[in-house]
């Protein structure tokens, strides 16, 4: 006997991409059940750096306090190459090569972190503590979210979408919705049936690894780096140890070049030897606390759609990134994320016609192709392509402040963002243009200390500093059906010394920039045209696909 439950989207995986994706969408209002296969987050950490763009997005909920954070030993994290923790200490490993690293701030005589263009910055913290966070927030905001689920079966048609469940003792439940999000990881079976096909440099290699706790060795992090290359000794051993905080830590190793070789379970006395080997340095048995070992497959492929009829993927279903400084898996995921749900979202609240949808696919997935290709473009992964071909192969490299930030989207959610602009830039080399975030300026509402960020992600937002724009905004809303709110500059908000919104956005004094549910530029208007009741309308209705518009 199954039941039959009826909802909007169903997000099937609930890992970092699957549980934002259920809570974006709660957030908007959008009924979501979510169909996860386990209980609880994996024991074993994969992601731990989460980007300035991805905090804004929380923020934008504001749960961002309520993430944890690991605080690091002397400032930012760094690694460096060893050949073992209490062997010789090589080389400092820089993230990024220097010729790609951003221009210097001359007053400051240091280049400009991503901290310096966001009221956030980005966190650290392993995935296993962020995920219950993700799960308690998305459940407030009114997610239903199924756990110990995994799904079976699933179909499509013009009307919806039905897909079938089990749990352990093999009861089936029924979900009845109009979408699917698809967050079922990089195997993907959702893909997989769609026959969706994947490009990029492809399998790379396989990696085993052991979590553990050795409390002798955590003096080792006392200097500040966290992550330790091992390599260049005698008897040719090369793996990579990091640390998860609260005294946890990893060793990964590639065994042999075949995935399957990973599969068998290496004995308890093995894995303490490796980590000795790793250290360097003898430890007791009972000093080693055995928690789990893990195995991944490195890779680099890109779904050729993100999207098939009614299903959308998401995350690494969507793009298997390897992890790399710019934390381009998770994060691309979470960005996935928050750019389905308000388009989901319009659709289904019929104030934008489907089309919207395919946007998706348009903006994701460049940016998650120009993303493989900074990854294997760059010196740490570089070295594994070296002799292959792929599309990407003679990509410049970008700054990592204009990829985290600066990255620009063209799709028909977007009125020109042409060819002629760049890929990506550093934040403080956009102004406004449309197709890029809207940047962050400091503002003040009242006696508070805002930032412009904090007016966007709620819905459409039109912001200048001539007023008169207050009646078109209303006038283009009735016309279009997309509620659109206004905000003075100068009115409900003012600029602080040293901030301008003119020059920030690329508008005239009156002039009005027009900022999308996500929080990008679609539209601007250097000045207050004749017929701004027309000019808004019209861009307006084809940014939003409004239903209203096409009749
Ligand atoms: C060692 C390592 C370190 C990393 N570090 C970083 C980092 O620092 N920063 C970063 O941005 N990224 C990092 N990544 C990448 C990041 O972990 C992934 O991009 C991210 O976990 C992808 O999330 P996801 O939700 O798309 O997929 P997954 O985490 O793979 O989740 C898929 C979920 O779907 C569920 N599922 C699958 N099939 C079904 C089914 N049929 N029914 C029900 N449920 C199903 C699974 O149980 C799983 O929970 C790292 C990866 C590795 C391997
Ligand atoms: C979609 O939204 C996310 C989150 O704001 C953002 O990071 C992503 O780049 C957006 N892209 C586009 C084109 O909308
Ligand atoms: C519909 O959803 C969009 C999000 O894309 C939101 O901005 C808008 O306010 C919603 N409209 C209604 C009428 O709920």
């Amino acid at each position: 006997m199954s039941n039959i439950n009826k909802t909007s989207v169903i997000v099937v995986g609930g890992s970092l991409v699957g549980l934002s994706t259920a809570l974006f969408l709660s957030s908007w209002k959008v009924p979501v059940i979510l169909l996860e296969r386990h209980h609880s987050s994996s024991l074993h950490p994969r992601a731990i750096g989460y980007t300035t763009r991805t905090i804004e997005c929380f923020r934008s909920l504001g749960i961002d306090s309520r993430l944890p954070v690991t605080q690091w030993k002397g400032g930012p994290p760094r690694r460096i190459t060893i050949e073992s923790l209490a062997g010789k200490w090589q080389d400092e490993k820089l993230w990024t090569p220097k010729a790609a690293g951003p221009p210097e701030d001359k007053k400051a005589g240091r280049p400009k972190g991503p901290e310096e263009f966001s009221p956030v910055a980005g966190i650290a913290t392993a995935q296993d503590k962020i995920e219950p966070v993700l799960r308690e927030c998305a459940i407030e905001q009114g997610a239903d979210l199924r756990l110990g689920y995994t799904v079976a079966s699933w179909s499509q048609n013009e009307q919806g979408v039905t897909v079938a469940a089990m749990d352990r003792d093999g009861v089936e439940i029924v979900v009845e919705g109009k979408y699917i999000v698809a967050c079922d990881g990089a195997r993907s079976p959702i893909r997989e049936k769609l026959g969706i096909q994947r490009d990029g440099v492809g399998h790379l290699k396989a990696l085993r690894s052991i979590l553990f706790r050795c409390p002798q060795i955590d003096h080792y992090l006392n200097k500040g780096f966290v992550q330790f290359q091992i390599e260049g000794r005698e008897d040719g051993f090369e793996a990579f140890m990091t640390t998860y905080g609260e005294g946890r830590w990893a060793l990964m190793w590639n065994p042999v070049d075949k995935l399957e070789a990973t599969k068998d379970a290496i004995d308890e006395a093995t894995q303490k030897d490796m980590i000795r080997k790793a250290v360097g340095e003898e430890i007791p048995d009972n000093g080693i606390d055995l928690i789990t070992t893990g195995e991944w497959e490195l890779s680099g492929l890109v779904a050729d759609k993100f999207s098939s009829g009614r299903v959308f993927l998401a995350g690494d279903a969507a793009h298997a990134l390897p992890p790399n400084r710019g934390g381009y898996g998770a994060n691309t995921g979470i960005a996935d994320a928050h750019n389905i749900s308000w388009k989901l979202a319009a659709v289904l609240n019929g104030t934008s016609r489907p089309e919207l949808l395919a946007t998706y696919d348009a903006e994701r997935r460049s940016a998650a192709m120009v993303r493989h290709d900074q990854i294997f473009t760059r010196e740490d992964y570089g070295r594994h392509v070296a002799g292959l071909e792929w599309a990407g192969k003679n990509a410049k490299i970008l700054d990592d402040v204009a990829m985290e930030l600066g990255q620009i989207y063209r799709s028909g959610a977007v009125i020109g963002a042409d060819e002629s602009l760049p890929l990506a830039k550093r934040p403080d080399e956009w102004n406004g243009q449309p197709g890029t975030r809207a940047p962050h300026v400091p503002l003040r509402r009242g006696g508070e200390a805002i930032s412009s960020l904090d007016l966007f992600c709620h819905g459409w937002v039109l912001v200048s500093k001539d007023g008169t724009w207050r009646v078109t905004a209303q006038q283009a809303s009735g016309t279009t059906g997309t509620e659109v709110a206004f905000v003075q500059v100068g009115g409900e908000v003012e600029e602080t010394e040293g901030s301008n919104i003119g020059e920030s956005f690329g508008i005239g004094e009156t002039g009005a920039v027009l900022v999308r549910p996500d929080g990008y530029v679609a539209w601007r208007s250097l000045t207050k045209p004749v017929d701004a009741v027309a000019s808004l309308g019209s861009a307006l209705g084809q940014v939003s696909y409004a239903v209203k518009n096409s009749t």
